[in-house]
């Protein structure tokens, strides 16, 4: 049930055709334990997501899955800080500092434009927009006009590697992330170029430059757009210029929490909102009525632990007020009935009453490949799966004789062209 999860129910019995599907999926299998009177709970669990593959994510992998009775954020951290801090030491001789920064959600992203920042190198973003009211660019003002906003990253020193052509791949780099282009300023000793301040009344200029803090030398990357998009080109293009610029010391790790999420992703594609994290993560209590009436501002008892701008793990406080839960489904859109049908199990042993519960789970791959240097969670893996997800090696997935899918009352549907 990936609705209630993310992680698949796996059939892990099959009996006279009928599956005997498990809560193995990572999240309600210690929720249910939590419910049954466990007080702490650790699991190394396999997990199957049918998510696209990105260098640092496979459709199977590991996790480290950690949940504890009678705890708040700050017990879960405390404990995680000190697990990550012995790991480091015993594996690598690393010296941790603890506790890590703690930086909420709408921070990072204002900052960073991204919810897993690499906070080794500078290159913050800079809200422009309210420089910009008046603005007669089209550029500028059509994006603030649809809700969206300017921002931009000033590049220190950087105006003589990030020659007109480099900023013309820069250009190439945010496209990719939905961004319509990347207005720059150059300000050399020779002269300045600019592909946006011609547009410009010289006092928004001036306001502009004086924001960024630009000096000669520099070079300021502006994008304008709405505000996600904005976001992940200016997120992503910090990470680039960063590796590009040689900004980042070897061998330092830098970590940090990230806490505050929101509770719900607006969802365009479905046209309703989704549980950010999952459904049994905790509102912040104060804001239990947004539940119902201001989905955009409601946050969530949620963190997740960043290393070097890798989520290396994430988890949150629980619900454990069953009016709260069934307030959660509603907000997602559940009627009752489909809250029972789908998880009844865990509605009804509400009713003798649940711990106060919270936890987190990392992401054991990912934290190897972190620790041992390398940049691709194949790397960490045995018989990683390639880009389109099968795996070379055994060629899986494959085809299955007709006697074994009749024993599994699975029948195969020829995908449409
Ligand atoms: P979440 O979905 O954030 O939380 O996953 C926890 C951690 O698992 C790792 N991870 C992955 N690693 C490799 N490939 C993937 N496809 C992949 N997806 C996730 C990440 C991530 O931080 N049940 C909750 C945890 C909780 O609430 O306690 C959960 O699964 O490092
Ligand atoms: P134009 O008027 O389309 O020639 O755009 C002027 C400058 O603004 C060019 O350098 C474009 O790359 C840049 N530009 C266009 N769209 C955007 C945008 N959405 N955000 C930032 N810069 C943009």
């Amino acid at each position: 049930t990936p609705e209630g999860a993310r992680d698949y129910l796996v059939p892990s019995r099959v009996h006279h055709g009928k599956f005997y599907a498990l809560p193995q999926s990572p999240q309600l299998y210690k929720q249910l334990l939590m419910l049954s009177g466990y007080d702490r709970y650790m699991q190394i669990a396999r997990c199957f997501r049918d998510e696209d593959l990105r260098a640092d994510r496979q459709p199977e992998f590991t996790q480290i899955d950690v949940e504890m009775s009678f705890v708040d954020e700050e017990d879960v951290m405390t404990l995680n800080e000190g697990f990550i801090k012995r790991v480091f030491k015993e594996f690598l001789n690393y010296d941790v500092p603890t506790p890590f920064r703690r930086i909420p959600y709408d921070e990072a992203m204002d900052r960073y434009g991204i919810d897993k920042p690499d906070t080794r190198f500078g290159l913050e973003l800079v809200n422009l927009s309210d420089l910009l009211g008046e603005t007669e660019f089209k550029v500028f003002a059509g994006a603030l006009a649809n809700g969206g906003s300017v921002r931009g990253i000033n590049v220190k020193g950087a105006a003589s590697t990030l020659t007109r052509k480099e900023i013309d791949k820069l250009t190439d780099f945010v496209k990719t992330y939905r961004a319509k282009g990347l207005a720059f300023t150059r300000i050399t000793a020779e002269g300045e170029s600019s592909s946006f301040e011609k547009f410009l009344k010289p006092e928004e200029v001036a306001a502009i430059r004086e924001r960024m803090g630009a000096e000669v030398g520099d070079v300021l990357l502006v994008v304008a757009d709405k505000n996600q998009v904005v976001y992940d080109s200016l997120g992503q293009l910090r990470n680039h210029l960063a590796r590009k610029l040689n900004l980042i010391e070897p061998n330092t790790y830098d970590f940090l929490w990230v806490t505050d999420f929101p509770l719900f992703e607006y969802d365009e594609e479905e046209g309703r909102y989704a549980a950010k994290h999952h459904p049994f993560t905790s509102p912040k209590l104060d804001q239990l009525d947004n539940l119902e009436h201001d989905k955009d501002h409601c946050y969530a008892r949620a963190y997740d632990v960043i290393i070097n701008g890798y989520e290396v793990g994430g988890g949150s406080i629980r619900i454990n007020d069953p009016e709260v839960q069934n307030k959660m489904f509603k907000a997602l859109g559940f009627t009752e009935e489909q809250a029972m049908e789908r998880f009844g199990f865990l509605l009804n042993a509400f009713k003798y009453g649940v711990p106060p519960h919270g936890g987190m789970a990392y992401g054991l791959d990912r934290l190897i490949m972190i620790m041992t240097g390398t940049e691709n969670i194949r790397d960490v893996i045995a018989f990683p799966k390639v880009q389109n997800a099968s795996e070379l090696m055994t060629n899986c997935p494959d085809y299955v004789e007709d006697k074994s899918l009749a024993e599994l009352a699975i029948a195969v549907v020829k995908e449409e062209e």
